[in-house]
C-alpha cells in the first residue's frame, strides 16, 4: 500500500503534459496540447492534453485519463506500478506502509525466484554464444532454423549444456540457494541427488508483461530420443501457465497499434513471425487457451486472429475453446495455413510481403469459418444437419453483444439455408437455459412478471439513471463554483446566500434522504460530505485523481466529454454558450428532475407492492406512504428554489 499522502504528492508532481510528452510529441493548441494518439493508429492528431484539467482525451478512440492512467495504459502497468514509475521519475520516495511478516516472506520468496530465473536466462545465453558446445550444437541449430542473430539476441535464446549438473553447479557456485533452483524447476532434486531439468536443450525464456523471466521452454535436439520434444518449467510462485502467453512482452506494443493479436501454437511460430515483421503475435505454448490468457490479450485489444496449421482434426478439437473467447466478447478470426505448413515454416519459405498478404487474404470470421468447415462434413444428412445447426447456434449464443448475435444469426441463416426465426428460437432456448442455470429460476417465468404497472406515468429507471448522472456531472465539474440561493432558517426567516454548488447539492440531497442508485455516485456524494465537513470544497482534481479508480475514471469521462476540450470548436471558430453561463439554472433544473424521477420511482414501487400485499397492516402502511410521497411530489416544485440550512 502506498500512503495517500505520497499518492497526492505524485499527482502534484506528475504534470500531465510532461508525463504524456515523454511518450508522445505534443504541440500547443490554444489552452491544450495536441498529438498523435499512442493508443490507435491515426494520421491527423486528435489526442488532446488539457493542462488545466490534468487529463488527456483522444477524440479518435475515446481513451481518456489522468497522468497515472496514461502510464497504466501506455506501459500496461497496474495502478501501484504506475505510481511507482512516476515516483521514480520525479524523485519521490515511496515509503510503503508496513507489510506483515507473512507478506514480506512471500514477497522475498517471489523476488528470489525472479532472481534465480534471470540468472538462469543469462547463463543459458552465455552458454549458447560463448561455449564450444553451445555454439556447435545450440547456436548452429537456431541458425539452421533460419533465426537471425538479432532475433536470437532479442528473444534471449540460450543453451543448457548436456551434462547432469552443469547449470546447478554454476548457480550454486554463484551463491544461489538450491531451494529456489528447485522451486523454479530449473533443478530437479530427488533425495540427495540433483540434476538439471533442461540438460542438453535449447532454451526459450518466457517473460511476463514487463519483461521479467518467469520460466522456460526447452527443446530437445536429438531426434532419436523418447524424451518429450519440449520441456517446460513447472508451475511456481512466479510462473502460472494459465496466465502467461509466450511472446506477450515483445508483442504488446504491436498488438495495441494493430488493434489485433495473432495467436499461434508454439515458440518457434512466434519467433519466426516476429522475425518476418509480424510482431503482434503470441502463443499459448501447446496447451489450449485459458480464460486468464484471453483476458491478458483483452487488455490490449478485443480482436484475436488464430493462425492454424492445416490439420483438420486439430482444428475441430479447438472449436470448443474458441467459444470461450467469444464469450469474453472478443472478435475472433482464423487463418488456415496450407496443408503441412505452420506459421513458422510458411514464414521461412516466403517473403514478409507474401506472409502478410497470405494472412490478410485468408483471415476469416470464426463463426463463418466454423459453419463452412462443418457444412462440408455434414452433406445432406438431415440428422447431422440438425446437430450442425445446434452446434453453430451454441457458438452464437455465448456472444454477449446482442447486436453481434443478430448479425451472425442473419449470416448463418443464409449460409445454412435455414430461416432466421428458427435460428433465433434455437438461440433463445440456449440463452434461457443458461439464464435459469445461473439464477436458479424456473425456466417458465410468466411473461407478466416482466410487465410494469402503468398507473404512474412519465418516469422509469432509465430516467433516474439519466438525471442522477447529470447531477453528478454538475457536482464534479462545477462543485467549487458559487451560486446564489434563497435560504430559510428554522424561524422561517428568508435570506439570499452564496454557497458552493457542492454544498447546495449535498445538503439538498441529504435533507430529502435520497440515495443514488449507482453506488459510485453514492460514494462521490459521501466523499463530498466528508470533504465539506472538514471545511474543504472538493475541486475537480480531487475527483480526477481520486484513489478509487471508478470515481477517477468517471470524473475523467465527465470532463473529457465537455465541449471545450474538443479540438473542433476553436477550429471552426465556434464558441458555444457554455453551461457555466447558466449554471444555477442548470443545477436547479437537474436537481428538480432528479428528485422528481426518484419520487415517481418510489411511488411506482409502492403501487406495485400495494397490488400484491395480502397483509392489511402492511397495506395501510403503504397507503400512508403513498399519500406522503404524493404530497412531497406536489411540493417539490415550490420548494426547489429554497434550501433549509440546519
Ligand atoms: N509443446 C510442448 N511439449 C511438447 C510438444 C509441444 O510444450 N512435447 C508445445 C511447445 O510450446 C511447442 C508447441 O507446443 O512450441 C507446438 O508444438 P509443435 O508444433 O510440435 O512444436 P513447434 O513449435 O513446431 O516446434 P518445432 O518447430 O521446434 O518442432
Ligand atoms: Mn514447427
Amino acid at each position: 500500500m502506498i500512503p495517500k499522502q505520497t499518492i497526492d504528492e505524485i499527482f502534484e508532481a506528475a504534470i500531465i503534459e510532461d508525463v504524456v510528452g515523454e511518450f508522445v510529441p505534443l504541440k500547443k493548441r490554444g489552452a491544450n496540447f495536441l498529438g498523435n494518439c499512442p493508443f490507435h493508429n491515426e494520421k491527423t492528431p486528435s489526442f488532446t492534453v488539457s493542462p488545466a484539467k490534468g487529463i488527456y482525451k483522444c477524440f479518435g478512440c475515446g481513451k481518456a485519463g489522468n497522468s497515472v492512467n496514461f502510464i497504466m495504459e501506455h506501459e500496461h502497468y497496474s495502478y501501484p506500478e504506475a505510481l511507482k514509475f512516476l515516483a521514480d521519475k520525479y524523485n519521490i520516495e515511496i515509503e510503503e506502509e508496513e507489510q506483515t511478516d507473512e507478506q514480506k516472506v512471500a514477497a522475498n520468496e517471489r523476488e528470489s525466484l525472479y532472481i534465480v530465473s534471470n540468472y538462469a536466462a543469462n547463463y543459458f545465453k552465455k552458454q549458447l554464444h560463448d561455449s564450444d558446445e553451445g555454439k556447435a550444437i545450440g547456436l548452429s541449430y537456431f541458425i539452421e532454423r533460419g533465426f537471425r542473430e538479432d532475433t536470437i539476441e532479442k528473444f534471449q535464446l540460450g543453451y543448457s549444456p548436456d551434462e547432469w549438473t552443469a547449470f546447478t553447479d554454476a548457480a550454486e557456485k554463484e551463491g544461489h540457494n538450491l531451494s529456489y533452483l528447485e522451486k523454479t524447476g530449473l533443478t530437479i532434486v530427488k533425495g540427495d541427488k540433483k540434476f538439471d531439468r533442461f540438460k542438453g536443450r535449447v532454451m526459450f525464456p518466457i517473460h511476463n508483461l514487463s519483461g521479467r523471466v518467469l520460466g522456460f521452454g526447452g527443446r530437445i535436439l536429438k531426434s532419436d530420443e523418447k524424451a518429450a520434444k519440449y520441456l517446460n518449467s513447472p508451475e511456481s510462485e512466479i510462473y502460472h501457465k494459465s496466465k502467461v502467453l509466450y511472446g506477450i512482452y515483445y508483442a504488446k506494443k504491436a498488438i495495441t497499434q494493430e488493434d489485433n493479436c495473432y495467436l499461434v501454437e508454439g515458440y518457434t511460430d512466434v519467433i519466426s513471425l516476429y522475425q518476418s515483421g509480424v510482431e503482434n503475435v503470441v502463443s499459448s505454448s501447446g496447451t489450449s487457451l485459458t480464460e486468464g490468457q484471453i483476458r491478458l490479450i483483452k487488455r490490449f485489444t478485443p480482436n484475436i486472429t488464430i493462425l492454424y496449421d492445416g490439420d483438420a482434426a486439430g482444428l475441430k478439437a479447438s472449436f470448443r475453446g474458441i467459444d470461450m473467447i467469444l464469450q469474453e466478447g472478443m472478435n475472433v478470426r482464423v487463418v488456415l495455413f496450407p496443408e503441412g505448413e505452420d506459421p513458422d515454416s510458411y514464414a521461412k519459405k516466403h517473403t514478409t510481403e507474401e506472409l502478410k498478404e497470405y494472412i490478410t487474404n485468408h483471415a476469416e470470421d470464426f463463426i463463418r469459418f466454423k459453419t463452412s468447415v462443418l457444412i462440408g462434413e455434414v452433406g445432406d444428412d438431415p440428422i447431422k444437419r440438425a446437430g450442425l445447426i445446434k452446434d453453430i447456434v451454441s457458438s452464437i449464443a455465448v456472444i454477449p453483444d446482442q447486436i453481434k448475435r443478430s448479425v451472425y444469426t442473419k449470416e448463418c441463416s443464409s449460409l445454412l439455408d435455414i430461416s432466421e426465426q428458427a435460428l433465433i428460437n434455437e438461440t433463445n432456448k440456449i440463452l434461457r437455459q443458461s439464464f435459469s442455470k445461473k439464477t436458479s429460476q424456473p425456466e417458465s417465468i410468466p411473461d407478466e412478471a416482466f410487465f410494469p404497472l402503468q398507473e404512474e406515468e412519465g418516469s422509469n429507471n432509465d430516467e433516474t439513471v439519466h438525471w442522477e448522472k447529470d447531477l453528478m456531472r454538475l457536482l464534479i465539474s462545477y462543485g467549487d463554483k458559487q451560486i446564489e440561493i434563497e435560504t430559510v432558517n428554522e424561524q422561517e426567516e428568508k435570506a439570499i446566500q452564496q454557497i458552493s454548488i457542492a454544498q447546495y447539492i449535498v445538503v439538498s440531497i441529504q435533507n430529502d434522504g435520497i440515495k443514488f442508485d449507482n453506488p459510485i455516485y453514492q460514494e462521490v456524494l459521501n466523499y463530498c460530505v466528508h470533504q465539506l465537513n472538514e471545511g474543504r470544497v472538493p475541486l475537480h482534481n480531487d475527483f480526477t485523481q481520486h484513489e478509487n479508480q471508478q470515481i477517477s475514471q468517471f470524473a475523467i469521462d465527465v470532463f473529457s466529454s465537455q465541449h471545450e476540450l474538443s479540438p473542433n470548436w476553436s477550429k471552426h471558430g465556434v464558441y458555444p454558450v457554455t453551461e457555466e453561463d447558466l449554471l444555477s439554472k442548470a443545477v436547479f433544473n437537474t436537481l428538480y428532475a432528479f428528485k422528481l424521477s426518484k419520487l415517481t420511482q418510489s411511488i411506482l414501487e409502492n403501487q406495485e407492492q400495494l397490488k400484491t400485499t395480502t397483509d392489511i397492516e402492511r397495506y395501510t402502511e403503504l397507503i400512508k406512504e403513498l399519500l406522503h410521497l404524493q404530497k412531497v411530489k406536489q411540493q417539490l416544485a415550490d420548494k426547489l428554489g429554497r434550501i433549509i440550512l440546519k
